[in-house]
Order: structure tokens, then sequence, then C-alpha cells
């Protein structure tokens, strides 16, 4: 088993570049399929997550060359198959995907019903609702795979009941070459929904409004071979500003889109860190005690769900008391009972999270819950009192690249280790 040990108390200091954005990369190599012609796409983390969508990828029938670490070509245009099988399909949410982008290329599916970090009750009833508004019939199969075919998709309006990231992605997917025009109202408005619609666009596919809450596709025949580098990470820079503020550190985050972090520079500023951002970077110190500050999480452009567990880490250690309030999942606070082991006070009730900050935490044994708990656990870490020992690190390893390496650079004292199973080393 491998584990990651942190021996706390050093401060971030120092410059690093971010990886470009996981919940891009997830959409945007699907949505290659949609075209028979070579792709390149540059800026690809080399997480896992990525790892498994290139595996599926290959499974299709699709040729992929690396040409660097983040750089990859895919020549779409021999596939020979249309299903995605579970033990591919479990590890990562994000497989829901290749529901909406075989349907565009071959007018029939079948996926397995999606992994992904658990926060309770994740439905896909909105996928499903946009791909039968465009005319394809949803038929769930024996174990656990969907299966979706249409012989013509047709444009029409798709009004999401709710805010939906992977809905708004899969109606894209299979309006972009559906006959006439797709209205999608109530879209999410991440900035890897722009991202993917970018992409796309820049493959010879019609689509406006991308970032807005009505999003027009206008159908297209054919597309073709592009070339296109991925946007930054904003969570993983989100993830690197709250650890710098967490340390006490001074970092300069490169290779970010500053408009993309104003949620959470915004809640940084109010608990007293420094942040200041310039055209493609973003400089954060910290000085002074954290003040209390109040969270809620909703969908962009308010402050994201996937920072919450790291904001929880930098509430517990602020001053007084702090409320952070779950606006998009049912059940998102599973990580905070690994917290407590290290000291973090916490009530949970339901959505909403009171946390009393403490002076200092100390190390313990924990593991990561899901992708964004387990880097929690890892900012605690970096500011507790002592040695701490991260089990089930896969979680972490869907989501960033190189972050014992990343870590490292900025003066953590951190490794991965690798230890007999159940049995956890003391040594650093
Ligand atoms: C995406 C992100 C994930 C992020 C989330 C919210 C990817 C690959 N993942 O996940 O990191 O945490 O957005 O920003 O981009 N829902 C339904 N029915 C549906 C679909 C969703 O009820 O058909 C609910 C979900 O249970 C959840 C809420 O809608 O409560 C938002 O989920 P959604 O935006 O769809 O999240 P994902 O696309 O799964």
């Amino acid at each position: 088993m491998e584990i990651i040990q942190i021996c706390g108390g050093n401060r971030l200091v120092g410059e690093i570049e971010i990886s470009g954005a996981k919940n891009a990369a997830v959409a945007i190599l699907p949505a290659t399929l949609l075209i028979e012609g070579v792709c390149r796409v540059e800026n690809v983390p080399n997480i896992a997550d990525v790892t498994t969508t290139l595996k599926i990828l290959n499974l299709l029938g699709s040729k992929i060359k690396y040409i660097n670490k983040n750089t990859i070509e895919i020549d779409n245009r021999n596939l020979h198959n249309n299903i995605v099988p579970y033990d591919l399909a479990r590890s990562m949410r994000a497989s829901y995907y290749f529901l909406g982008a075989l349907l565009s290329r071959f007018g029939n599916a079948r996926v397995s019903m999606p992994g992904g970090c658990n926060f309770g009750v994740r439905p896909v009833d909105q996928h499903l609702k946009a791909f039968a508004a465009l005319g394809a019939s949803v038929s769930p199969m024996e174990n656990g795979m969907i299966e979706v075919v249409a012989d013509r998709l047709t444009g029409n309006s798709i009004y999401l009941d709710i805010v939906s990231v992977g809905a708004t992605v899969n109606a894209i997917l299979s309006s972009v070459k559906a006959r006439g025009v797709t209205i999608i109202e109530n879209a999410a408005k991440e900035p890897h929904i722009v991202d993917l619609a970018n992409f796309l666009n820049s493959a010879g596919a019609d689509i406006r409004g991308a970032g807005t809450d009505v999003i027009k596709v206008y159908g297209v025949d054919i597309l073709h071979g592009t070339s296109y580098a991925i946007i930054p990470d904003q969570i993983e820079a989100g993830t690197y500003m709250a650890a710098t503020a967490a340390t006490g550190g001074d970092v300069l985050i490169k290779n970010v889109i500053p408009k993309h972090l104003e949620s959470i520079t915004a809640k940084l500023q109010e608990m007293g860190v420094l942040v200041e951002d310039f055209d493609d970077s973003i400089h954060v110190s910290r000085q002074n005690p954290l003040n209390q500050c109040n969270v809620k999480t909703m969908p962009h452009p308010g402050f994201p769900t996937d920072m919450q567990p790291q904001f929880s880490v930098l509430l517990s250690i602020a001053e007084g008391t702090s409320i952070l309030t779950e606006g998009v999942y049912d059940n998102r606070f599973r990580y905070i009972e690994e917290l407590r082991r290290m000291g973090v006070q916490a009530q949970v009730d339901g959505k909403v999270a009171v946390f009393q900050g403490v002076d200092y935490l100390t190390a313990a044994p924990v593991k990561a819950t899901d992708l964004r708990g387990g880097i929690a656990m890892i900012i605690a870490a970096l500011v507790a009192r002592g040695v701490t020992e991260i089990e089930e690190i896969q979680h972490i390893e869907r989501g960033y690249e190189n972050i014992v390496e990343k870590l490292s650079a900025l003066g953590a004292q951190i490794k991965r280790v690798t230890v007999p199973d159940s049995v956890v080393s003391h040594a650093l």
C-alpha cells in the first residue's frame, strides 16, 4: 500500500506551475470521439482520471500518441466499439461523457453507470432527459449499463431542472451534430463548459453562449481535426492558494486564469490573506492570523464545492466561529470525521458545518475519503504538529498531478512511501 507522509510545520514558499484542468480534460478527451480526424490536445494533466479516460478511448479504437508528457494526439478515424464496461467506468464520475459522445458518433452507446466520489445520491436523470429531448431512447440494462439509441438526433429545447455540469456537457456533446438547433436552458457556467465549447468550435462546431445559462448549439454535419490547449485547473490553483494561506506561506502560482479564481480570492481576502492577481499568475501570502469567515458553495460563478474541504481546514484554524454551507451536494462532509482526528472542532448538521477555530492541529493517521477530502488531509497535515500518514491516496492521485513533487518544491516535508498493507510506518 502507498501512503503519503507529511511532517507538518513548514511554510510553503516559492513558485509553482498549475497543470491543465482535470474536469476540462475528462470532457474534451471523450469529445474527440465526435471528430473523424486527428486531434492534438495540449496541457493534458498527468493524473489517474486522464489515464482511465485514455484507456476507455483505447478500448473504443482510438489511436493515442503521447507527443510529450502533457501533449497527446488522438486519431479517432477507425473506432470499432461503443461499449464502456464497468471495470473502467467505475473509478470515475466523468465516464458518463462517453454516453453523449458515443451517441453522437454512432447513434448508439452502452456505458456502465459511473463511479467517482461518494457525496450521497448523484443521479443522472438530467443527462438522460437531454438525450431523450434530442430523440434518443434511453434504457437501463441489466448489470448497471445504460443504453442510448437514436436513428437521427434532432435539435430541441432542453431545460435542465437543476444546474448540472455533467448534464450540460452531455447535452452539448449529443447536440453538436444533431439536425437543427438545440437550446440548453439553465445550463452550468463552469470554466470547463466554456473550454469544451471552445474545443468543439475549433473543430468546426457552432456552439454559442457557453459560460451563460443559455447555450445554443447549431448542429453541423462534420467536425475536423484540431489542435487545442486545455485551460489551467481552477481547483488545483485554488488548492495551492488555500495550502499557502494555511501554512502562512508566500507563493507565486503560475499558469492560472485569475478570473476563474475570483470567488476563492474574495474569501481568502476576507480571511486576511494577501492575494494579488497578475495576467496569468496569482501571488498569495499570509502573515496575520486567519479571520473567521462564512462560506457557501454554489454553481459557478459561486464558490466551488470542489474547494469546500480545503476551506474546512482554513476555517478550523481561523479565529472564532465559521460556518460552511454546502449548496451543491447532499452529503459532502464525510471527510470531516478524519479531520477531527487531527484536532479539528466541527459540528456537522446536514449541509452545514460549524467550525470552532483551534490554535493548532496535531498529526494522526488518516485516510483520503475522496479526491478533495483527501487533499484537505494534506493541507491539514502541512500545518499539523508531527508526522501525519495519509492512506487511500489513490483518490488524491485521480486529480492532482505530481502533488508530492510540487509541494516538496515549495518546502513541504512530504513523501510517498510504500508500506505493507495495514502497517503504517512512522519514519519520515
Ligand atoms: C462536476 C464536477 C465535480 C463538481 C461538480 C459540481 C466533473 C467531471 N466533475 O460533477 O468535480 O463537484 O460538477 O461543481 O466536471 N444532479 C442531479 N441529476 C443529474 C445530474 C446532477 O440531481 O442528472 C445533481 C447532483 O446530484 C448534484 C448537483 O446536481 O447534487 C450538481 O451535480 P453536477 O453539476 O451534475 O456534478 P457533476 O457533473 O457530477
